[in-house]
């Protein structure tokens, strides 16, 4: 399906990322974020998939820089960002943007499109008025809209028009990373797949990476090349996206996979579905071992005392389960089986 990532050059390269944040109730932090390493390669989509408050904003508010991380390293080009000036550092930033799933996010209702597309431009410098309007309007040509919607304001455009006005405000920025937070979600369903072919479209003619974060399975499987499955601020699974999707190792993606209903193409959906019991526990004070071990229909006594290691059990296929194998999961334990359907 696509080039193997280590063929690339990494764009990023995060190692042992975490993020606390102060929790106002039990005075412990909130682990929003704990100990999570990749990569980004040139031209890659990385999918990041995890049930609310798993920690997937976080990461990709972190990667571009609106939030500092407590622990690890981010390396940009080969450059740790902790051996850069805040100068470097900003102008490195501007390589990293972030698109996020509210369209109205980033439009100023009181300006025009124009002015809501010349004003990164601005704020980077360098270009002149007459320069930075026609960049503006080339952009919107190439996100499929017309010249003319550049005298529009934000309430008179469609939810996916503002979403393409928003990938054309970073167009002229020449971004290498863009985050993508649940960027079609908001949008409605019947037009979320043009939308995402122009992500698709914009990616292959600028070599961008994305870093694309969204709860629907089908979605992040459509446009990655790798996803990464989270749970309470951990990756449990890093894999290639036909791997993850067709030979799951880790119990928490399998459930996930199984719960996706039938908008998913036929060669996506899952075997049995899985309910997994009981809420997701709070990062603040997340269980011993095994994170997962509360819900897993697979625990034993060992994943509740050990944290699993984060292995590489088919090449470039990672998962922390002590339990799994390279040719996947044992028999689910006899008492703990859905009932067939
Ligand atoms: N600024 C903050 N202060 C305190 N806690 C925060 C802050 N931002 C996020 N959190 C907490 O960190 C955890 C991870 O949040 P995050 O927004 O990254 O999750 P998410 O996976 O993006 O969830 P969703 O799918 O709902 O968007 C949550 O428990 C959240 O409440
Ligand atoms: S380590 Fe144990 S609890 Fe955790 S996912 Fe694997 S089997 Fe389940
Ligand atoms: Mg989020």
């Amino acid at each position: 399906m696509t080039t193997p990532q280590a063929a690339r050059t990494p764009v990023i390269e995060v190692s042992d990322l975490s993020v606390r944040f102060p929790s106002l109730d039990s005075g412990s932090e909130v682990r929003a974020v704990d100990g999570v390493s990749f990569s980004i390669s040139q031209g890659e989509t990385l999918g990041i998939i995890g049930e609310s408050g798993s920690g997937k904003s976080t990461i990709g508010r972190t990667l571009v820089g609106l939030l500092e991380p407590s622990d690890g390293e981010l390396v940009f080009d080969g450059r740790s960002s902790a051996s850069m000036s805040r100068r470097e550092w900003r102008a490195r930033r501007r390589a990293f943007q972030m698109i996020f799933q509210d369209p109205d996010a980033a439009l100023n209702p009181r300006m025009t499109i124009l002015q809501s597309l010349v004003e990164p431009m601005k704020i980077a410098g360098g270009r002149s008025a007459a320069e930075m309007r026609d960049i503006a309007l080339e952009s919107l040509e190439k996100v499929g809209l017309r010249r003319d919607m550049a005298q529009r304001y934000r309430h008179e455009l469609s939810g996916g028009q503002k979403q393409r006005v928003n990938i054309a405000r970073i167009l002229p920025l020449d971004p290498k990373l863009v985050v993508c937070d649940e960027v079609v979600a908001a949008l409605d369903v019947s037009i979320r797949g043009e939308v995402l072919n122009l992500f698709r479209e914009v990616q292959k003619e600028l070599g961008l990476a994305y870093a694309f974060i969204a709860h629907d399975i089908s979605v992040v499987a459509q446009i990655s090349d790798r996803i990464a499955v989270t749970y309470l601020g951990r990756f449990v699974e890093l894999g290639g996206t036909d791997d993850i999707i067709d030979r799951s190792l880790h119990p928490y993606t399998v459930a996930l996979l199984s719960a996706e209903p039938q908008p998913l193409p036929p060669e996506l959906r899952h075997r049995k579905r899985m309910v997994l019991e009981g809420d997701i526990p709070s990062p603040a004070n997340p269980p011993s071992g095994c994170r997962f071990h509360t819900r897993c229909p697979w625990a034993t006594a060992l994943c509740a005392e050990k944290d699993p290691e984060w292995r590489e059990l088919r090449p470039g296929h990672h998962v922390a389960c002590h339990h799994t194998t390279p040719e996947g999961l044992p028999p689910q334990p006899a008492d703990r089986r859905p009932p067939t359907d």
